[in-house]
């Protein structure tokens, strides 16, 4: 194919843009052959020295659910002393994980064995083999979205822990642990940290440089960073 039609185009900016984290799900199992496209996607994601460091741990057993959302419970427990008020009341109050509700949790790992020791384009920036994965992660992102299914991140994990639940060895890294299933309420126009009142999305145009890397101004004259500092 050497170009795309005007409709084609305008299908992958939607699923860019209409793309969504979302941790609240229907409990409707994902049809195995839609799972096999996302998976399939995320599959075809670049990878440095086409490497492919990526694995997929689908679990759909219960038992290993509970067992992550008992360490994340635990993250997000922590997580929650060290903020001060009023963040802490707005961060108790967010839903930041779905994992017992989603019908599949999909861990995606980095092994950065593969290929090596020689990975083309790795020898100055070791990392390239977690990036690849990320891209790994974003293209499942959006072939879920464009098959109606949500994907929800979780952070909140002690990866040594979940290391264990799943029998992942030493030397291979968890790099995201997704929660996939249908939205239960629908996929929302904005993230919902916005919609929270916990972030905004930040101004495009402070962040595109022209030709070297330098601090915008922002309209009060101040860098975004020293706005930062002060928030
Ligand atoms: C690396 C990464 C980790 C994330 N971890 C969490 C998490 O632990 N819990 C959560 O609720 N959302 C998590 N998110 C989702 C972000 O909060 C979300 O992407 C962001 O608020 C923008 O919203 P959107 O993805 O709907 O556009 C994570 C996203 C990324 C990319």
């Amino acid at each position: 194919m050497v170009a795309f039609g005007s409709g084609e185009r305008k299908a992958v900016y939607s699923a860019i843009y209409a793309r969504r984290d979302i941790r609240r799900f229907r409990d409707e199992p994902v049809p195995e052959a839609v799972l096999e496209r996302v998976l399939d996607a995320a599959h075809h994601a670049p990878s440095v020295g086409f490497s492919q460091p990526w694995d997929f741990v689908v679990i759909e057993d219960d038992g290993t659910k509970a067992a992550v959302a008992g360490i994340a419970e635990r993250a997000i427990a922590a997580a929650h002393e060290g903020y001060r008020e009023p963040r802490k009341a707005a961060f108790g109050a967010l839903k930041l994980e779905g994992i017992t509700d989603a019908p599949v949790n999909i861990c995606v790992t980095c092994d950065p064995t593969r290929d090596a020791p020689h990975v083309l384009g790795r020898n100055t920036m070791q990392e390239m083999d977690v990036y690849s994965t990320c891209l790994a992660v974003q293209n499942l992102w959006l072939a879920a979205r464009a098959e109606g299914v949500g994907v929800g991140w979780v952070s909140f994990l002690y990866p040594h822990e979940l290391r264990n639940v799943l029998e992942i060895p030493h030397h291979i890294r968890p790099v995201a642990y997704l929660c996939v299933g249908y939205p239960e309420d629908g996929f929302p126009d904005e993230p919902v940290l916005q919609q929270e009142g916990w972030r905004d999305r930040l101004d495009r145009d402070e962040l595109v440089h022209d030709g070297r890397w330098e601090p915008a101004k922002t309209p009060d004259g101040d860098t975004r960073s020293e706005r930062e500092t002060d928030s």
